[in-house]
């Protein structure tokens, strides 16, 4: 079988984070962590995180560093994560993040961070046509002529615009990738783990590339 990887992918809303992490995950046999989706389920189950994070997602906001980062911890100490590794998208998010994975992942380092490059331009378009099902959060691009109901072919659940996808709050989380997340590709460039991939073009030629870097930097 093939080896597992613990690989951190950032990248700016809309870069295809999701959609790459998915087909990532089934080829190196490790879990896909995604954040988002952590607490979008947390919303759905009206959780008390969920109660609480609900708003600050949906006006394009960060959820403060303390939950996210024992969140995380609490993730990566299940058995999946300690055996075979793992792929983390949406975390870490700011540097305070990122110093914590560093003493979270302790002696079992990350192979390398993958920084899915997609313009803004291409982003903005991008998140204006994605729907997803808000069961399983299978990822859908609107043509303009969708079916109503649109009925996921994966688990049959409702497929909806999200509701953090309007222009206002991709806006501010575009804003807010450039001041908080970005640096984060110093911080890993300077210690030598940052590999940029051109997110550009079609998904399979995009996992194709992500797939070799992997293979190149570990
Ligand atoms: P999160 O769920 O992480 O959202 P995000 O960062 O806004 O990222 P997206 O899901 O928008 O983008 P993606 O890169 O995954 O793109 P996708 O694959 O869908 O976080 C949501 C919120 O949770 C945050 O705003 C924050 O409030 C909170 N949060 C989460 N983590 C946090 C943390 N660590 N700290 C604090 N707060 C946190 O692709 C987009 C579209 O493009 C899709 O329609 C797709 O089909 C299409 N597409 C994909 N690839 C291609 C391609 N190659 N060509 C054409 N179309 C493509």
């Amino acid at each position: 079988m093939i080896p597992g990887a613990r690989l951190i992918i950032l990248g700016r809303q809309g870069a295809g984070k999701g959609t790459q992490c998915v087909r990532l995950s089934r080829h190196f046999v490790v879990p896909h962590i995604s954040t988002g989706d952590m607490l979008r389920a947390a919303v759905r189950e009206g959780t008390e995180l969920g109660q609480m994070a609900k708003k600050i997602m949906d006006d394009g906001g960060l959820v403060g560093d303390d939950i996210m980062i024992g969140l995380v911890r609490e993730r990566l100490s299940e058995r999946d994560a300690q055996k075979r590794g793992y792929i983390l998208d949406g975390f870490p998010r700011t540097t305070e993040q990122a110093e914590a994975l560093d003493e979270i992942a302790g002696e079992q380092p990350i192979d390398v961070v993958l920084d899915l490059n997609v313009p803004r331009e291409i982003v903005l378009e991008r998140i204006s046509a994605r729907r997803v099902c808000v069961d399983c959060g299978t990822n859908y691009t609107s043509t303009g002529d969708d079916p109503e109901p649109w009925i996921c072919e994966v688990c049959g659940g409702d497929v909806r615009q999200r509701d953090d996808d309007t222009p206002e709050s991709v806006n501010r989380r575009l804003d807010l990738y450039e001041d908080q997340t970005a640096p984060l590709l110093k911080f890993y460039g300077e210690r030598g783990r940052l590999a940029v991939v051109n997110g550009v073009g079609h998904p399979d030629a995009v996992f194709d590339r992500l797939v070799q870097t992997v293979e190149a930097n570990r």
